[in-house]
């Protein structure tokens, strides 16, 4: 029968093929690994059932064809103690994933001596401590997550020496010391991810960042950083994101900067910078953030800023920034959610096309020395919901109070919460 003979053949292929799958996904672990597993966790304190014998079927552990072990991913499963040294002799390791644990202490010196194929190691969300081993010595690493740990020393300078093809580098949340490595895209210019936040760094921001060519993410906010942006920076053409808040870094954002035509997130807040913002800054079309509060800028605002039509929050409050607002034109800023200029010297009426941005949600001009009246357009901010205008000069709050009644998502508060202190963004009106 043609269809049975057809049947067969199949079958004997679908057989054969089940089969060689079974031997080629079940070969015993080695039992040097299957040692070095057992030896580096203390599984009677954990939720990991490994009670089988052969440890490539083990919760977690992956191995390749000849049963060494390449994958050790045993995220949020209670591990306690530290990152034994025994984890070092799985000479075939390429995953290891240890985020979201409870491990403690410092990585021992030679701990990833012999991992010499490690491409991603995550050990993010844990309490370790202490110093960093001098070396990662796999020149095949990409991702180092380190984040979320307790680290309080330097990153040797010989860290990532061997880390050509490193792409992400996460040493956020800790309390590392001493300078951001430097040049380290000389070494690793395929970095796209390079996160430093929320440590206590300090000295400048290295020089060699202009070499780092897939550079998108560039963050080292909540340090202690000094210096001025370095020149470089302005050559890093890949970058969207420059998030440095809360240091002291001093000086001016250059012009040079309207090269970085990718960028959608400039954060430079709480620092010293001075100067006037960028004149062409309007060249950098994607930017949908940009927070550069709290510092010690001057001048007025480029008109070209109003072309950056793709902004959802443009914060420059608490800064010495001054002009007549009422001849700029908001009306491409028709994505603006957040519009913060508190305390600075801008002058002028409110301009009518700021009225147009109709996704506006929070605008805060106080503390500036605007003049005229609300006018009755403002009513088309249907989504407003937070509007402080208080400490200026503007006229006819009867007239205001009137037209602001009309925006129903601006609630209305008893008149004590009229005056006083304005924190942004918990729904209020402020125009005293
Ligand atoms: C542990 O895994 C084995 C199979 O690998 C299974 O037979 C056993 O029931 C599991 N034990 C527990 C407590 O889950
Ligand atoms: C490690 O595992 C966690 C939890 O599954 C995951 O979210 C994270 O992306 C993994 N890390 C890496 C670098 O793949
Ligand atoms: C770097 O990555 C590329 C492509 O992913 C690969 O061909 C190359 O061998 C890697 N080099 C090293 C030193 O890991
Ligand atoms: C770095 O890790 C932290 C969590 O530990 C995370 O919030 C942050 O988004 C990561 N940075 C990047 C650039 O992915
Ligand atoms: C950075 O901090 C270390 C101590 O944490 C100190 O020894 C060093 O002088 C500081 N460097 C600068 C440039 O402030
Ligand atoms: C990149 O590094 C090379 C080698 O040190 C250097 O000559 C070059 O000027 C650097 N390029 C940038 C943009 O920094
Ligand atoms: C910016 O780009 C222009 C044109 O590509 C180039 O001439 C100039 O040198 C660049 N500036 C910087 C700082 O890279
Ligand atoms: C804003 O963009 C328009 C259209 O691209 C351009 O003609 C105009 O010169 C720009 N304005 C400023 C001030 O840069
Ligand atoms: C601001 O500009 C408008 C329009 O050019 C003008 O009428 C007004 O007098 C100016 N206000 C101040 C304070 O310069
Ligand atoms: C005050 O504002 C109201 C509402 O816009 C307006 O009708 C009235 O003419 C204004 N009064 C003065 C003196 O400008």
């Amino acid at each position: 029968m043609p269809e049975a003979s057809r049947v067969i053949p199949y079958g004997v292929l679908f057989l054969f093929f089940l089969l060689s799958t079974f031997i080629c996904t079940n070969h015993a672990c080695k039992e040097a690994d299957h040692n070095s597993l057992l030896s580096s966790f203390d599984i009677s304190s954990s939720c990991l059932n490994w009670s089988s014998s052969d440890c490539c079927h083990w919760e977690g552990i992956a191995c390749d064809a000849d049963g060494r072990v390449t994958h050790v991913s045993l995220p949020s499963k209670w591990l306690q103690g530290s990152v034994s040294s025994s984890l070092g002799s799985l000479t075939h390791l390429l995953h290891l994933n240890l985020s979201h644990n409870l491990l403690s202490g410092p990585l021992e010196a030679g701990l990833f001596l012999s991992s010499s194929h490690l491409e991603i190691l995550d050990l993010s969300y844990n309490h370790l401590s202490g110093d960093l081993p001098l070396f990662l010595s796999s020149s095949y690493i990409q991702i180092v997550d380190l984040s979320n740990n307790q680290f309080d020393a330097t990153i040797p300078s010989s860290f990532l020496q061997h880390a050509w093809n490193l792409s992400s580098l996460n040493v956020s949340k800790n309390h590392f010391t001493g300078q951001i490595p430097s040049f380290i895209c000389l070494r690793s210019s395929s970095i796209r991810v390079l996160d430093f936040s929320n440590n206590n760094f300090n000295g400048s921001i290295p020089l060699g960042l202009g070499n780092c060519s897939k550079l998108e993410i560039f963050r080292a906010g909540f340090n202690t950083l000094s210096g001025t942006l370095p020149s470089d920076l302005y050559k890093a053409q890949a970058l969207h994101e420059i998030s440095l808040p809360s240091n002291q870094l001093f000086g001016h954002i250059s012009d040079n900067i309207v090269n970085l035509t990718r960028l959608t997130i400039l954060e430079i807040y709480f620092n010293h910078l001075s100067g006037a913002l960028p004149l062409h800054i309007g060249k950098l079309s994607k930017l949908k953030l940009m927070l550069l509060h709290l510092n010690n800028l001057e001048g007025p605002l480029p008109p070209s800023l109003m072309n950056c039509s793709n902004l959802v929050e443009l914060n420059l409050g608490f800064n010495r920034l001054d002009g007549n607002i009422s001849e700029l034109s908001f009306s491409k800023l028709d994505q603006l959610i957040k519009l913060d200029l508190v305390s600075n010297h801008f002058s002028g009426a409110i301009p009518k096309s700021l009225y147009s941005c109709k996704y506006l949600k929070a605008v805060r001009l106080s503390g500036n020395d605007l003049e005229g009246q609300i006018q009755p357009e403002i009513v088309s901010l249907k989504y407003l919901s937070f509007l402080s205008l208080g400490r200026n000069r503007l006229t006819n709050v009867t007239g205001a109070i009137h037209i602001l009644m009309r925006l129903e998502s601006l609630s209305t508060y008893p008149s004590s919460r009229l005056v006083g202190t304005d924190s942004p963004m918990s729904p209020a009106l402020y125009i005293y």
